[in-house]
């Protein structure tokens, strides 16, 4: 008997076959109202117009019947549901045995969240009072004026994301710098515009395993050190560093000594974990209060994904989109193009959450899965990559959906700079849209021997992000949305999008590699028989150039 979920499924790959039929120029003539039908609102934006969020999927390929079957899907999955159990810490992270609960570190008060016998709503709580506490008394006493954040991957993008995006909203006497590579060019460049004693370095690891992070810190105490004339492993190189990790004892067995430390939670991933102390850099910058106001927009979209009806849930709804896209229509890649400079990090954020989570090929229950699961997730900031890779998506051969994101209000005071960029993403999602046929080119008259390579086929899908200005709010809500949709993404694909265990072997064989770079053995002898020829040549290559230094 074939069961309910695989007709339901079945229904909406018909509707995408019906959908391929038709054109965004035939939807849009058959419908006068198609705007406000596909435009839904984030979040609660509790009457304050400087923090509206607004979203038109309008120049999405989807009509009314389809949007119907895909929330038709989203029921018969219980998606909502699940997202609900997920909040209330059932183990949905079943690989790892953990608890799913990055949404309780903004949740309020009065929540209780039971995880292995421990209230965790009060220990968010009690380790966001000690945060504060140390977060004023970093601020008020002035002495520090530089904030290295030294992180990789999720503990890494998150907070430099926020800090790029408010540092213009929010002025801070206060710099940060994020360091994330291995490669000490980084580390180099970053320390040599610091001042040791008014630099304060937060080491972000939720394992404090993670090879790069330690690299890095090792580097910054010795760099500590010799700059202040003191001893390597005293209290004064301590008292410039914080820990943040899920397993802050590490750090001292790792030789990171810090007068201070901030826990985050197993049950917290590290792609989930921006609004944890991770963000600790920004919090320093900004002040606590700031970072509350960021965490006020998440829980708005939090709420609004758990108690919205389904066809307001606008998480949800572009959720069911992305999947709508990627695994219905077959686009394999998707293009998040924020209008707003501030956002310039977003793509690289975005390109761990969604592909680190659903970047995957085997269901939960460990068997193949039989759809296209995460897209490649790329981008760049408008207007720079309309004179980079837009020629691509108007032009090419693929469709990329793309995802704009632009503000009404900014914060700087040359109007018709802000107007001129946002016409310009206006423009584009026309263009993509509705592009440009041939007869409408010899309507203008245009008939000369490249017309050809003028025509613009659209047809190519978007959906427009607006928010009134970007403020922590906004950014809040903007991040707590893509968190969710993810997560619609992968009930549907029925993975778990909580764990990583794609990136295991890479660690591990460049363990060993590393192993060979070292071991005292001659220039281009077979030094480890479990290479491939390939390997071993670049490693004989490397060693005999190195060799030379
Ligand atoms: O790349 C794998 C990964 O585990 C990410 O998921 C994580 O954000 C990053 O490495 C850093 O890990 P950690 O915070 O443990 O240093």
């Amino acid at each position: 008997m074939v069961d309910e979920g695989f007709k339901v499924w079945q229904r909406v790959l018909a509707q995408g076959s019906r959908i391929a039929q038709t054109s965004l120029r035939e939807l849009f003539a058959q419908d006068s109202g198609r705007s406000e039908r596909f435009s839904r609102t984030l979040g609660d934006d509790q009457g304050d117009v400087n923090n509206q969020i607004s979203a038109d999927f309008s120049k999405q390929l989807i009509d009314q019947q389809a949007l119907d079957e895909l929330l038709a899907l989203a029921k018969d999955l219980q998606i909502v549901e699940q997202f609900a159990e997920m909040r209330s810490g059932l183990k949905i992270n079943l690989t790892e045995q953990q608890s799913v609960l990055h949404t309780l570190l903004r949740a309020d008060t009065k929540n209780s969240v039971i995880v292995d016998g421990v209230d965790v709503v009060a220990e968010v709580h009690a380790e966001r009072k000690a945060i504060k506490k140390f977060v004023d008394s970093v601020r008020s006493e002035k002495k520090i004026k530089k904030i290295v954040s030294l992180g990789i991957g999720g503990s890494d993008l998150g907070p430099a994301l926020i800090y790029d995006a408010l540092s213009q909203n929010y002025k801070s006497d206060i710099e940060c710098a994020f360091v994330a590579n291995i490669d000490a060019h980084e580390i180099q460049l970053v320390l040599e515009k610091c001042t040791a004693a008014e630099t304060l370095f937060v080491v972000c690891s939720k394992s404090f395993n993670t090879v790069e992070t330690l690299s890095n810190a090792r580097i910054a105490k010795h760099w500590l050190a010799e700059k202040l004339g003191v001893e390597i492993n005293g209290k004064v190189v301590g008292e410039h560093f914080v820990v943040v990790s899920a397993y802050p004892d590490r750090a001292a067995k790792t030789g990171v000594v810090a007068a201070n430390a901030f826990k985050i939670w197993p049950w917290v991933g590290g792609r989930y974990s921006i609004s944890s102390a991770m963000s600790l850099a920004p919090m320093i910058a900004f002040g606590t209060d700031v970072f509350d106001e960021f965490l006020d927009g998440m829980r708005a979209v939090d709420d609004q994904m758990q108690d919205s009806a389904p066809e307001d849930n606008l998480p949800l709804i572009l959720g069911l989109i992305d999947v709508w896209n990627c695994s219905v229509l077959g686009y394999a890649s998707q293009a998040f193009v924020p209008y707003a400079h501030q956002l310039k990090l977003l793509p690289n954020y975005l390109q761990q959450l969604i592909m680190e989570s659903n970047g995957k090929s085997v269901q939960v229950d460990g068997t193949p899965t039989s759809m296209r699961t995460s897209p490649v997730i790329w981008g760049g900031v408008g207007t720079n990559v309309q004179h980079a890779f837009f020629q691509m998506l108007h032009q090419g051969t693929d469709v990329v959906p793309v995802e704009f994101i632009g503000f009404a209000q900014p914060t700087h005071r040359e109007i018709s700079a802000h107007d001129t960029l946002i016409a310009n993403m206006f423009a584009q999602s026309k263009a993509l849209a509705f592009g440009r046929s041939l007869a409408e080119l010899k309507n203008k008259n245009i008939d000369d021997e490249n017309i050809a390579h003028q025509v613009m086929p659209g047809n190519r899908p978007s959906t427009t992000v607006l928010a009134s200005g970007l403020s922590a709010r906004t950014l809040g809500s903007l991040i707590a949305m893509y968190e969710h949709r993810v997560f619609v993404q992968g009930v549907v694909f029925g993975i778990n999008s909580f764990d990583q265990w794609g990136v295991e072997l890479g660690k591990t064989l460049a363990t060993e590699i590393y192993d060979s770079f070292t071991k005292p053995s001659e220039v281009g002898q077979n030094f480890q028989d479990s290479h491939d020829t390939s390997t071993q040549g670049l490693i004989d290559w490397y060693r005999r150039h190195r060799n030379n230094r």
